[in-house]
């Protein structure tokens, strides 16, 4: 039997389970997937044991996402740029390699939810600088995009970014502005979530044609996305990224990558809203 586990602090919330359980189900695969709680000043320690044990996958999630780069003795090219680690896949020869996913799913769940987008389009216009945006602007740049423009409250993490990837940077009481001139409009902060303030943003510059994702998915309809569609644009809810992220995750480990049915889509759906 193939172990894997989500491995997080705390971890109880995470939907990766049950995700990857309905996989292994409907794949008919001898695996267990599991989430393990580790405090992080026991990270190496308990991996390490953990592997000695039999598990050969993982899936690495806050707060550990940076600190498990150090016992990575592989990390992609990706997750390098991005300065992450949520996928941990342990070699036959017990080589612990380091990818991350997280702009896969992004982009994937963009060429689900709106297949006509054409990232050739136009710019790209990210607000905030938190962990998801270094993800988010690596899964543009393969997709070829032709400018990126980031917006944060605090400038130096902006600054931080481009010093990896060629970015522009917008000030923040600018954003409004900057609307203008994006194809893509993404939210990559918390604003907009449950229990967090709501994200400030004018839209009456925004083109007509221009898309808004955000990756805030509790609501799943947040007040961006609504005041976006009444205006007329495409949307993109933030739900999917987290989907699709398993995916590659799941083909690492099994060999397949999984779909994501719609039964699998609601069920989520519903326990996230919960
Ligand atoms: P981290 O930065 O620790 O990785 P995150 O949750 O991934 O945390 O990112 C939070 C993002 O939401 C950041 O871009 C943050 O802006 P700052 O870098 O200025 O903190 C943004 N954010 C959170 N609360 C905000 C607020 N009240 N106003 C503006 N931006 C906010």
């Amino acid at each position: 039997m193939k172990k894997i586990a989500v491995i997080g602090h705390p971890v109880s919330h995470s939907l990766s389970p049950f995700i990857h359980n309905a996989w292994i189900e409907e794949y008919r695969l001898n695996a267990k997937y599991d989430a393990v709680d580790i405090a992080p000043e026991n990270l190496k320690t308990q991996i390490r044991s953990m592997i000695a044990d039999g598990y050969v996958g993982f899936n690495v999630t806050i707060p550990h996402k940076i600190a498990v780069m150090d016992i990575c003795d592989t990390i992609d090219e990706s997750a390098k740029n991005i300065g992450a680690v949520n996928l941990i896949a342990v070699s036959r020869q017990g080589k612990i390699q380091g990818f991350n996913t997280d702009g896969f799913g992004f982009i994937a769940n963009i060429k689900t939810q709106k297949p006509s987008f054409d990232f050739s389009s136009g710019a790209a216009l990210i607000i905030g600088a938190g962990g998801a945006t270094r993800a988010i602007i690596d899964g543009l740049m393969q997709q070829n995009i032709p400018e990126i423009y980031v917006t944060n409250r605090t400038r130096s993490k902006v600054a931080d970014i481009a010093k990896t990837y060629n970015i522009n940077i917008v000030d923040w009481e600018q954003r409004h502005r900057a609307v203008k001139n994006a194809a893509l409009l993404v939210n990559a902060t918390s604003l907009g979530m449950v229990g967090q303030p709501p994200l400030e943003i004018d839209l009456s510059r925004l083109s007509a044609n221009a898309l808004v994702c955000d990756i805030v998915y509790k609501p799943l309809m947040t007040d961006l996305l609504l005041a976006a569609a009444a205006q007329g644009n495409g949307i993109v809810t933030g739900l999917g990224m987290l989907l699709h992220q398993a995916r590659p995750s799941f083909k690492k480990w099994f060999g397949v990558l999984p779909d994501i049915s719609d039964k699998l889509r609601m069920e989520i759906e519903q326990k996230a809203a919960q």
